[in-house]
């Protein structure tokens, strides 16, 4: 190879205070695995010696422990954007050591072209395989990387030998044109290619290889349970009455499927309703569950950004590649949750709420309104662009002292114009053609938790008959809240003491 190899601890010396930085991949897989450690390394020593050190991290998505779990451990990030989901970094932003942004996924990559964010100082790339003219394969992901890797000044390696050289012809990078040149993205159906298989990289601008030897180590899901099965099954109950309905084509369209425990209990769920015909999926991300259902033809063909799969299942499907090549194809994160696709598809969005309003407003994000749980994610590129709109959550979580259903949101990630049914373990509230006090009724009566539903019905007679179109209690309306944050407990919320 023409380029030197590099030892984790060489390439961490490419970076400097300040530095952005941009890195392959999407979720935990494609994402850097050796370097960003020693980066931490560096990072801890020069904080040791009382000299100043953070770089700026732009991702695809979230990271894996190897890499936002370490950083953040040593207090070396800056800036961070679109997205995280790991626990230590969730501190740092909540504790504003990292000044992090959240975004849609899609938008990203244009952002920092149209130079919302300043030049890329170094990019560093995951690759499956590397020619001497710079021409890389991926790696399990591929998020913003065709950006980062025209925009970085420099770029470093890392060669992933679990990954056997064999994921040609995975992958499709297509960058389009900015404004006002932009195309047309030629995609019509789910599994067309409209770029390469392979990155072209300057290799003037890489610096050096790292070798790793690690698999993506996305943590497996915990297993559906009584609640999130429920959930399952009445999504599933609604796509099947809604194609009988005639409002959904008997062959179906594209699912996109969001993160999370509800999520993937919501594709095993997929798995066993039969009057659903074989799906193909436009989505961000395919988890274990969607490589049980292609193994099993339910799941005929996925265009992602990512394979976010655990060990054992990433080692299955590297071992059967051939199989999966037929039916996955990996996109930029620009590409996968792409508006104009999106809509051109008709694709069928399914995502997950921390907590619902009874007019339809969604929170993804923020805990009781103020800590940062994860990010809107793709969430928002699907749902505001989706044939149909489906968010899910549980009616209540806690043991009950939390209802997900909630007088008002206290924070707002999708508004009742982007969501078009609510689903939880107690039904479904279909909010189409409805208008607010209709949706707060149909949300109460299908979704609530029983235990919440007088409570909340109280809460919509507050307005009384004079307040308005959606009748608020500006009051009363964090009152769950509020409750919750002083006693442990919602279900102690008093409405009187707000009349
Ligand atoms: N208030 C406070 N805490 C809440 C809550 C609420 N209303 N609802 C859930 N939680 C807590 C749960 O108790 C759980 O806490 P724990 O980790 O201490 O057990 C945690 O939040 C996660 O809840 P869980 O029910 O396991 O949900 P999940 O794994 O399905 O994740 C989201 C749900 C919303 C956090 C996740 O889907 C997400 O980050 N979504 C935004 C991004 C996105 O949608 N991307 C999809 C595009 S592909």
């Amino acid at each position: 190879m023409r380029f030197p190899i590099l030892t984790p601890q060489e390439a961490a010396d490419l970076f400097h205070n300040g530095d952005n930085v941009g890195l392959s991949g999407f979720t935990a897989p494609g994402a850097p695995k050796v370097i960003p450690g020693a980066i931490a390394e560096k990072a801890e020593r020069l904080h040791a010696e009382g000299k100043p050190f953070k770089i700026n991290i732009f991702s695809g998505a979230s990271t894996s422990d190897r890499c936002d779990g370490v950083l953040a451990r040593a207090n070396a990030i800056g800036i961070r954007t679109p997205y995280q989901n790991l626990p230590d970094l969730r501190k740092r932003i909540n504790a504003h050591d990292c000044h992090f942004f959240d975004l849609h996924l899609s938008e990203l990559a244009q952002k920092f072209r149209y130079g919302f964010y300043g030049d890329l100082d170094i990019a560093i790339i995951e690759v499956s395989d590397v020619k001497d003219d710079g021409t890389v394969v991926v790696g399990m992901g591929v998020g913003n990387v065709p950006t980062y890797a025209k925009y970085a000044k420099k770029i470093v390696l890392e060669l992933n030998e679990k990954l056997h050289h064999n994921l040609y012809g995975l992958h499709d990078i297509y960058l389009p044109l900015d404004p006002p040149n932009r195309d047309v993205i030629p995609i019509f159906k789910p599994s067309d290619h409209i770029g390469s298989p392979v990155l072209k990289l300057d290799p003037e601008k890489i610096v050096g290889v790292v070798l790793s030897d690690y698999l993506d180590g996305v943590k497996p899901f915990t297993n559906p349970d009584e609640t999130t099965n429920k959930i399952g099954a009445n999504v599933c109950k609604f796509l099947i009455d809604e194609m009988h309905a005639g409002r959904i084509p008997s062959t179906f369209l594209p699912i996109q499927s969001g993160v999370g425990n509800v999520a993937n209990a919501v594709l095993y769920g997929l798995a066993d309703a039969k009057e659903i015909p074989p799906f193909a999926m436009y989505t961000e991300v395919i988890q274990d569950a969607v490589i049980d259902l292609m193994k099993r033809g339910r799941c005929k063909y996925g265009s992602t950004s990512s394979l976010t799969l655990s060990n054992e299942v990433e080692e299955d499907v590297i071992n059967n590649i051939d199989f999966f090549k037929e039916k996955v194809v990996i996109r930029p994160v620009e590409i996968s949750n792409n508006p104009e696709v999106i809509r051109r598809l008709g694709v069928i969005a399914m995502n997950t709420a921390l907590e619902v309003d009874i007019f339809g407003n969604v929170n993804s994000t923020h805990v009781t309104g103020t800590r940062m749980m994860n990010g809107i994610g793709g969430s928002g590129d699907f749902a505001r662009n989706a044939y149909i709109s489906i968010f899910s959550c549980p009616s209540i979580t806690k043991e009950g002292k939390i209802s997900n259903i909630v007088p008002m949101v206290s924070h707002l990630d999708h508004s009742e114009h982007s969501v078009d049914i609510i689903v939880t373990d107690q039904g479904i509230a279909d909010l189409r053609g409805k208008d607010p006090i209709q949706r707060a009724e149909e949300i109460i009566k299908n979704c609530a938790n029983p235990m919440y539903r007088e409570v909340l019905t109280d809460y919509l007679h507050m307005g009384g008959p004079t307040g308005g179109q959606t009748p608020h209690s500006l009051r009363a309306s964090l009152a769950f809240h509020t409750e919750f944050l002083s006693s442990g407990d919602m279900r102690n919320v008093d409405l009187a003491k707000y009349e």
